[in-house]
């Protein structure tokens, strides 16, 4: 059963800017906020999926975008060691709550950022990671020894887009979601080489963070105004889904930010291996 942890908005605000796309003049309206993230549990409930709650915090505005909580491998997390100091009060309530839900927790050394699944996906046996912005392509190594498994440090360029989750979502092994201005040249290169299946999304639509999809079976839930993407991705046999997020693109999240998946991506080999 896909299980995906959520936080909800109740603190939720832009209280500080740590990203492009938060400016603290552009507050987020509470109400508005409440409702779309309501929608899209909706839209994840209805593709199968169970919500699990985190429960919010108040001075932790950001807690929301669990997607950033830890990475998630079998049972183990990896725990976000965040980069700005504003967001690193989040990890005590993480850690106690994935305690408390049996993960065995995982700490990258202190000298490594590190934000979670927010700059990590699994495309089938790889590893994806961003790295420069929000972390260091050194932690991802050590993840990556930590765990056994292979790992693509990625460089991410465009400070827009900021996790690797803004611009890239692996759908299934061999196929993903990207947007291209987002990386340096190797890491194109290095993504086209390891995955076949490469679907582009153009700037007007990643600029709606069209890359930052949550991925349940066969549905692809984004936020609202991406239709060339959807387009291509009912082409490839996929049911995307669209759910308005705007308050959250205020705070330079989406759909993938506001979700972390406890059962493992549907795209990670290890999940599928595990039978479920
Ligand atoms: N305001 C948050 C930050 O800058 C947004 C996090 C979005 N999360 C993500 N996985 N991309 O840290």
């Amino acid at each position: 059963m896909p299980t995906i942890l959520m936080c909800p908005p109740d603190y939720y605000g832009i209280e500080y800017e740590i990203n492009p796309w938060m400016s603290r003049s552009r507050q987020s309206d509470r109400a508005l906020a409440v409702q779309q993230w309501e929608d899209l549990r909706g839209a994840l409930e209805g593709a199968g999926a169970t919500i699990e709650l985190l429960p919010p915090v108040e001075g932790l505005p950001d807690l929301v975008f669990t997607a950033n909580a830890a990475l998630i491998y079998r049972n183990r997390a990896i725990l976000a060691r965040f980069r700005p100091e504003q967001r690193r009060g989040e990890t005590p309530h993480v850690a106690r709550w994935l305690t408390a839900h049996g993960f065995h927790l995982e700490e990258v050394p202190e000298e490594f950022a590190f934000e979670g699944a927010g700059d990590a996906l699994f495309c089938g046996e790889t590893l994806v990671a961003g790295y420069r912005i929000r972390s260091d392509a050194r932690g991802h190594q050590w993840i990556a020894g930590r765990l056994g498994i292979p790992v693509l440090p990625v460089e991410l360029v465009n400070p827009q887009f900021y996790h690797l989750d803004t611009c890239f979502c692996p759908l299934r092994p061999g196929s993903a979601i990207y947007y291209p201005a987002a990386f340096d040249d190797y890491a194109l290169r290095a993504l086209r080489a390891q995955i076949p299946n490469l679907i582009e999304v153009n700037a007007a639509e990643a600029a709606r963070f069209a890359c930052n999809a949550v991925v349940i079976g066969s549905t692809v839930v984004t936020n609202t105004g991406c239709p060339m993407l959807h387009a291509a991705l009912k082409r490839e046999g996929f049911e995307p889904v669209a759910t308005e997020l705007d308050e959250f693109l205020k705070a330079g999240g989406s759909a993938k930010c506001l979700t972390l998946r406890l059962d493992g991506e549907d795209a990670a080999g290890w999940r599928q291996r595990s039978g479920d």
